[in-house]
């Protein structure tokens, strides 16, 4: 804890908490717009203006994301900072003349009217980026983001085309503070129902929060009672109640990484959709074995690869292993970091040790392999089967502390033999 004076009064404070934070625990009422408790500051409206003396200079800092400090003395509500927070919502005013937010925040800090140019009153969008960090950081779809500069700036899709990233859960309208963002239900049926290969399946599923579950009210929520029962069940979006991209950071089963966001195919790999094609990598199992890998061989970009076909070879010594393709596609890039330094693959095999990226003939394909709890499910079952590989030498907490001695390089054999992979 440290001390520091907010308004005339000493106060103590969490270290590595904001001031924003702090001023909410005291009751201190500061207007925010782009601030969410769950997501990260982004310190875009600049609303939170405050006012701080350091180290003998007084500034104005955003108390979203300013830390508390010791020795710091704060004002919330001086004459300068409400004067730059009537100027801000003068801003946003011209901007979003109508959203009744922004006039009920003018009413109270006294703005009557905007004194710069006013837009067609249809704008909407405050760029507050609530929506874009919600996509981001809660859902883990990653669908939106800011496009455009200066006052072309806006919320969409990457090169703004509808992106098969979103997996249309409403979480971003559910967000959005202005009703700037509209779940449109053709475009929701295009994203759910489309060609390109992904089928009626229900938000929630997409969102992981349940196994399986078909749509049969044509996406109109509205109707459902699932729907119904999850929002009476949360008492908010069931995407902030669970917040499943949080938990989908990879964890330990037995001695083997698993990351729980990816789907898996039983020639350990995983693949992750990503717009029309799909990356592809070695699992937490099979990967250990690049880790005394001396080389690996990739296909050639610009080629196509059939599924059975290989698609990776780790070589040690005189011993391959290889990989044999689950889906049919164009090799659209190659991991080149992971080809200089095989190694790479076993010590980071979910982000920096990905192998290729690949555009699919059938993107629908990826729904036939494990995912969600099945995923863990085998996974576990393959991670229990390995144990006794490892168990007989002393110490061994993780493949890492085995792999590199000689006597473990024996084991490759067995341990390929047990993945019920190809051993040339
Ligand atoms: S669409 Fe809504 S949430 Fe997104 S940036 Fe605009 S105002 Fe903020
Ligand atoms: S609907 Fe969901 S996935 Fe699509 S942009 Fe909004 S938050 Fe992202
Ligand atoms: S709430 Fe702090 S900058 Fe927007």
């Amino acid at each position: 804890m440290v001390s520091l004076t907010i308004n005339g009064k000493k106060v103590r404070g969490k270290e590595g908490s904001t001031l924003l934070e702090l001023c909410r625990e005291r009751s201190i009422s500061i207007p925010t717009l782009c601030y969410h408790p769950d997501l990260s500051p982004h310190g875009s409206c600049r609303l939170c203006t405050v006012e701080v003396l350091k180290d003998g200079k007084r500034r104005m800092v955003t108390a979203c994301n300013f830390p508390v400090q010791s020795g710091i003395e704060v004002w919330t509500h001086s004459e300068s900072v409400l004067r730059v927070r009537r100027i801000l919502v003068e801003l946003l005013l011209a901007r979003c003349p109508e959203v009744k937010l922004l006039k009920e925040l003018a009413e109270e800090l006294g703005v009557e009217k905007s004194r710069f140019y006013t837009k067609e009153a249809k704008e909407k969008c405050l760029l507050c980026g609530l929506c874009i960090r919600t996509c981001r950081q809660i859902v883990g779809a990653n669908a939106i983001g800011f496009s455009q500069r200066g006052t072309l700036r806006k919320v969409s899709p990457p090169f703004e085309v509808d992106s098969d990233q979103c997996i249309a859960c409403g979480a971003c309208e559910f967000i959005c503070p202005t009703g700037a963002i509209r779940m449109e239900m053709d475009r929701i049926r295009k994203i759910k129902d489309s060609g390109t290969g992904t089928r009626r399946y229900c938000r929630y599923m997409r969102l992981g929060l349940i196994d399986f579950m078909i749509c049969s009210n044509g996406y109109e929520c509205w109707r459902c009672e699932l729907d119904q029962r999850m929002e009476d069940q949360f008492g908010t979006h069931p995407a902030f109640a669970l917040k499943p991209a949080k938990k989908r950071t990879p964890f330990q089963i037995g001695f083997f990484t698993f990351h729980p966001d990816l789907f898996y195919h039983e020639q350990h790999l995983w693949l992750k959709p990503m717009d029309s094609w799909i990356k592809v990598g070695l699992d937490g199992l099979s990967s250990s074995l690049a880790l005394v890998a001396d080389s690996l061989w990739l296909p050639l970009v610009g080629g196509s690869i059939k599924e059975g076909e290989r698609i990776a070879t780790l070589i040690q010594g005189d011993k391959k292993v290889t990989f044999l393709s689950p889906i049919a596609g164009r090799i659209l890039a190659v991991n080149q970091e992971a080809l200089d330094s095989p190694s790479l693959v076993g010590r980071d095999p979910y982000y920096r040790g990905w192998l290729l990226l690949i555009q699919p003939e059938e993107k629908d394909k990826i729904w036939e392999f494990y995912t969600g709890e099945r995923a863990k499910e085998w996974f576990t079952k393959k991670a229990q089967e390995m144990e006794p590989l490892l168990d007989d030498s002393k110490g061994v907490k993780s493949p890492k502390d085995i792999f590199g001695k000689e006597e473990i390089r024996e084991k490759w054999d067995r341990w390929i033999e047990i993945l019920l992979i190809n051993r040339s």
